[in-house]
């Protein structure tokens, strides 16, 4: 399937989590096999070679950093939200386009020194990048990049994650 199609699987809902919040539903493209394909080999394409390590963003980004690193042959760290992760290394709190929002790297999954990329769905005002990449940070990992399939341009995310590498598979 043409990514352009992959893409138009996504669904736009008004008002959800919240009045005046269009909600980016992934939820029809990844049930569909031609179009989660066609979206995971895209954002395969964006991971450089010097990549050691995936990032996931919980819990859409679990998904796609699951599939783009069985397609790259790189592992996954996964970024939670709080209380799931048994031994935490590293807590980073934000503010999110509604709320706010911890983010949790487990202990054990990054080493000092390592290239991660970051993967999520959506960057909206890049307040969950931008704590994930905190947080890598102060685990002492060096952040490659970060890629998205969907970016929303009116909330700000790319001025916030300015001087990082950021790649959308589409801008909205
Ligand atoms: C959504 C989305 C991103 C984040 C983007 O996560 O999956 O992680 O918001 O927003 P930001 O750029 O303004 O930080 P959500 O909290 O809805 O999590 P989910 O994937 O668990 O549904």
């Amino acid at each position: 399937m043409e990514l352009d199609k992959a893409l138009d699987l996504i669904a736009e809902v008004p008002d959800f989590p919240e009045p005046g919040v269009l909600f980016r539903d992934l939820s029809p493209m990844f049930a569909d096999a031609a179009g989660f394909k066609a979206v995971t080999d895209a954002l395969a394409a964006t991971i450089g070679p010097e990549v050691d390590l995936l990032a996931g963003v919980e819990a859409r980004g679990f998904l796609l950093a699951a599939a783009v690193g069985y397609a790259r042959g790189l592992g996954v760290a996964l970024i939670r939200k709080p209380g799931k992760l048994p031994r935490v290394a590293g807590r980073v709190g934000y503010a999110l386009e509604y709320g706010t929002a911890t983010v949790e790297l487990p202990e054990g999954v990054v080493q000092p020194g390592q290239r991660v990329a970051i993967l999520d769905d959506v960057l909206a005002t890049g307040g969950t990048v931008a704590a994930t990449c905190k947080l890598l940070e102060d685990a002492k990992a060096q952040v490659t990049g970060v890629s998205v399939v969907m970016e929303l341009a009116g909330l700000g995310g790319r001025s916030v994650l300015e001087g990082r590498h950021v790649e959308a598979l589409r801008v909205c």
